[in-house]
């Protein structure tokens, strides 16, 4: 069974409560996005393996610690996990970032793919899926096993908000794969939105309806 990771950083709630509200506009939900997405990166990658290696400060020479291990990938699910991409890369700018289209039918909730661009070697990088939005899971687990079917054995996913519905669902899809998220929300409402939520991500993202 996999876990889920919840920060409760009070500069993550903060801000996460101010991209909750609903007289939050377009340009400061955008830059929010970003800065949570940040600092949520900060946190995801606490547990990335360390190296030493012998420098030369102008004082004296010194053994010191490098990132190791794996190379990282960023993979946004489209469109709203774009708005968290820029913010991830200021912490890990040379991450590779590949792309998955996904769109939620909104009569059935069933995610919809329509475009896929990764880097070659998923097989050997630790991937990050992104987006802000896990509802009934049905578009990260289809993003998931789109990954896993070209090769991706490593896979962390990334959320802002969490319904209990969408955790269940991963879960059960995919154990192997641990949950980020900056908060778990109530339940999803008739029409399959998180409750309270933050409304459509996309939308509020990109300034469309
Ligand atoms: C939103 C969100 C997720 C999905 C979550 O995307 O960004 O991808 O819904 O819902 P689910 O867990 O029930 O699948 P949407 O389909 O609205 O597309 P967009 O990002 O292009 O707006
Ligand atoms: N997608 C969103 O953007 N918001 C929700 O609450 C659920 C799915």
């Amino acid at each position: 069974m996999s876990r889920v990771y919840v920060f409760d950083h009070p500069l993550i709630q903060h801000k996460l409560t101010h991209i909750r509200d609903k007289n939050t506009g377009t340009k400061e939900f955008r830059e929010l996005v970003e800065e949570v997405a940040m600092l949520m990166a900060y946190e995801i990658t606490r547990d990335l393996p360390l190296e030493e290696v012998e420098i030369e400060t102008p004082v004296a020479p010194a053994k010191a610690k490098v990132l190791a291990g794996k190379k990282l990938g960023l993979i946004p699910i489209l469109r709203a996990g774009l708005g968290m991409v820029d913010g991830i890369l200021r912490l890990i700018p040379a991450a590779k970032v590949g792309h998955i289209g996904l769109y939620r039918d909104p009569e059935t909730l069933q995610p919809v793919e329509y475009y896929i661009k990764l880097p070659t070697d998923i097989d050997e990088r630790e991937l990050i899926v992104i987006d802000p939005m896990l509802a009934t899971g049905g578009s990260a687990a289809a993003a998931l096993a789109a990954l896993k079917k070209r090769g991706a054995r490593s896979l962390k996913l990334m959320c802002l908000i969490a319904a209990p519905e969408g955790i269940a669902r991963v879960q059960e899809e995919h154990p192997d794969v641990d949950i980020y998220a900056a908060a778990v929300d109530e339940r999803l409402n008739e029409k399959g939105y998180i409750v309270p939520g933050l409304g459509d991500a996309g939308d509020r993202l990109f300034g469309t309806k």
